[in-house]
C-alpha cells in the first residue's frame, strides 16, 4: 500500500476541508506543552506519520499522551520529565529538535540526539545552539547528541543569520521562562510562529512582535497549560490550489486563510488562475493551461520553499519557460529527475531550475524522495498520459492526512495501489 496511482481526469470541481497543520504547527505546540506542568489539550490535530514520532518523543521524556477524539490530543506533563530525546526518534523526524528549548527551560538540562541531514539539504542547527548559548546555556555536542545545561536561562539579544523557522521556535520556547527580556532579531515570520506564540501567550507567556522580524519575550516564572486549536494547513491548501492549476477546474477550500498564501495566490493569478477569499476559506478557478512565471523561494512572506516542487510540476505543463530559484535549502532539486522521467523539460544548475513547459507529460512509475516532492509528482500525474504510480508514498503521509481522499473528492482519478 506504499504507492498511489494517478491518471488524468476531468477538470477538478467541488469543495474540501483543509486539515489542521499538524506537521508545521501542531508538532511545535506539542513540544511547547512540555513547558507547563499539567494537561494541555490540542485540537484540530489530524494524525499524520510525523505526529506518531512526536508523541513517542513526548512519552520518552515522561509525558502522558492520549487521544480524546479523532483530532484531539491530551498531553499530561505533570510528572517529573526525563530530558532526553533518543536518536531512533529524532533521526526519524527533524522537528523532534523542537523539544530542546522547552526541556532546557523547564528542567535546566536537555540531551537531544542530532537529527542529521535529509533529502532536501544539510540543515544545520548552529543558530539554535548560538541562541541558547547567548541565553546562558552551556552546550556540548558529542557522540551524536547535543547536551545543554543551565541554572536559569537569562534574557539576551539574539540576531539570527537567517530567519530560520526551527531556530526561532526553539529560542522563543526557551526564552519564555528565562530571567529578563530576550529579543530575537531577524526572526522567522511564518504564520506557524504566530500560532505557536499565541498558544504560549495563552499559557501566560509575554511575547510581543510575533509575525514580525523582531520578537520580544519577557520571561515569566511559570506557565499554566491551556487548550489550543491548530491553524489550517496553508501548505496543504497551496498544494490543492496547484492541483487545480494543473488539472484546471473550479474548487473551494474551507478552513484556511487566504492571507497566509498571498505570494502563492499572486503567482497563481499571474499564471492565469482566479483566486479569491470566501468567508471560511478560498475559491479558485483555473483555465485548461497556465502561463509560466519565474519563481524564487524565500522565507515568509515570500514564496515558501515547501511549494517549490509543486510549482515546478505546474510549470512543467504550463505555456512558456520559467526560472525557479531555490533560496532556502541547498539540495531541494533531486526530485526533478523523477519529473524528467515523466517527460518534463527541466534543467537544474546549483540553486536554479529552468522549466520549459510541455503540453502533456507521460505517466511513469516514480519515487517520492520527500514529502513535498511526492505531492508534486502526484500533481504532475494529473496531466500525464496513462498512469503515474508514485512509490514510497509514506513520505507524503508525513504531512498530508488524506491527500488521496481530498483529491478524489475534487474529482481526480487517484487511488492507492
Ligand atoms: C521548517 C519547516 C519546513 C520548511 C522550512 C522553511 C517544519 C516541521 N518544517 O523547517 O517545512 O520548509 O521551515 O524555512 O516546520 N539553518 C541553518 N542553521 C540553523 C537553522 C537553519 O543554517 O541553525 C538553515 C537550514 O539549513 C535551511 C534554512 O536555514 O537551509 C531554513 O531552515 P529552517 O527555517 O530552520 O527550517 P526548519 O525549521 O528545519
Amino acid at each position: 500500500m506504499d504507492a498511489v496511482a494517478v491518471r488524468p481526469g476531468p477538470p477538478l470541481s467541488g469543495a474540501i476541508k483543509i486539515s489542521g497543520a499538524t506537521k508545521n504547527s501542531g508538532l511545535k505546540q506539542l513540544a511547547a506543552a512540555l513547558l507547563a506542568p499539567g494537561v494541555t489539550v490540542v485540537r484540530n490535530l489530524p494524525p499524520v506519520a510525523d505526529l506518531e514520532v512526536m508523541i513517542a518523543v513526548l512519552r520518552a521524556v515522561g509525558a502522558e499522551v492520549e487521544w480524546a477524539g479523532p483530532e484531539e490530543l491530551h498531553i499530561d506533563t505533570s510528572a517529573r520529565l526525563i530530558p532526553e530525546a533518543p536518536y531512533d526518534l529524532v533521526s526519524r523526524m527533524r522537528a523532534s529538535i523542537n523539544v530542546l528549548g522547552p526541556l532546557l527551560a523547564r528542567c535546566g538540562e536537555a540531551r537531544v540526539a542530532l537529527p542529521g541531514g535529509d533529502n532536501i539539504g544539510s540543515r544545520k542547527l548552529d543558530m539554535h545552539f548560538r541562541g541558547l548559548h547567548a541565553m546562558g546555556a552551556e552546550l556540548e555536542v558529542s557522540h551524536g547528541f547535543v547536551e545543554a545545561r543551565c541554572n536559569k536561562l537569562k534574557g539576551a539579544l539574539i540576531v539570527l543569520d537567517f530567519p530560520s523557522v526551527g531556530a526561532t521556535e526553539n529560542l522563543v520556547t526557551a526564552a519564555v521562562l528565562a530571567k529578563g527580556e530576550t529579543v530575537i532579531e531577524n526572526a522567522a515570520r511564518e504564520p506557524e510562529i504566530r500560532d505557536l506564540t499565541a498558544f504560549l501567550n495563552r499559557m501566560g507567556a509575554h511575547i510581543l512582535g510575533s509575525g514580525t522580524s523582531t520578537i520580544r519575550i519577557e520571561g515569566v516564572e511559570g506557565l499554566v497549560p491551556c487548550e489550543t486549536e491548530i491553524m489550517g494547513d496553508r501548505i496543504e491548501a497551496g498544494t490543492f490550489l496547484m492541483a487545480c492549476g494543473i488539472a484546471g477546474g473550479e474548487i473551494e477550500l474551507e478552513g484556511v486563510r487566504l492571507e497566509h498564501l498571498e505570494m502563492v495566490v499572486m503567482k497563481l493569478g499571474e499564471m492565469g488562475m482566479r483566486v479569491s477569499p470566501t468567508p471560511d476559506g478560498i475559491w479558485a478557478s483555473a483555465p485548461e493551461r497556465l502561463t509560466a512565471v519565474d519563481i524564487a523561494t524565500l522565507p515568509y512572506p515570500g514564496f515558501a520553499t515547501d511549494f517549490m516542487p509543486m510549482a515546478i510540476a505546474m510549470l512543467a505543463v504550463s505555456e512558456g519557460t520559467a526560472i525557479v530559484t531555490e533560496n532556502v535549502f541547498d539540495n531541494r532539486f533531486s526530485f526533478v529527475d523523477e519529473l524528467v522521467r515523466m517527460g518534463a523539460d527541466v534543467r537544474t544548475e546549483g540553486r536554479y531550475a529552468v522549466v520549459r513547459g510541455v503540453s502533456r507529460l507521460s505517466g511513469a512509475p516514480v519515487r517520492a524522495l520527500d514529502v513535498r516532492a511526492g505531492a508534486a509528482l502526484a500533481l504532475a500525474g494529473l496531466k500525464a498520459e496513462g498512469s503515474t504510480v508514485v512509490h514510497e508514498w509514506h513520505h507524503v503521509e508525513r504531512a498530508y492526512p488524506d491527500f488521496v481522499g481530498a483529491l478524489a473528492t475534487l474529482g481526480a482519478d487517484i487511488h492507492r495501489v
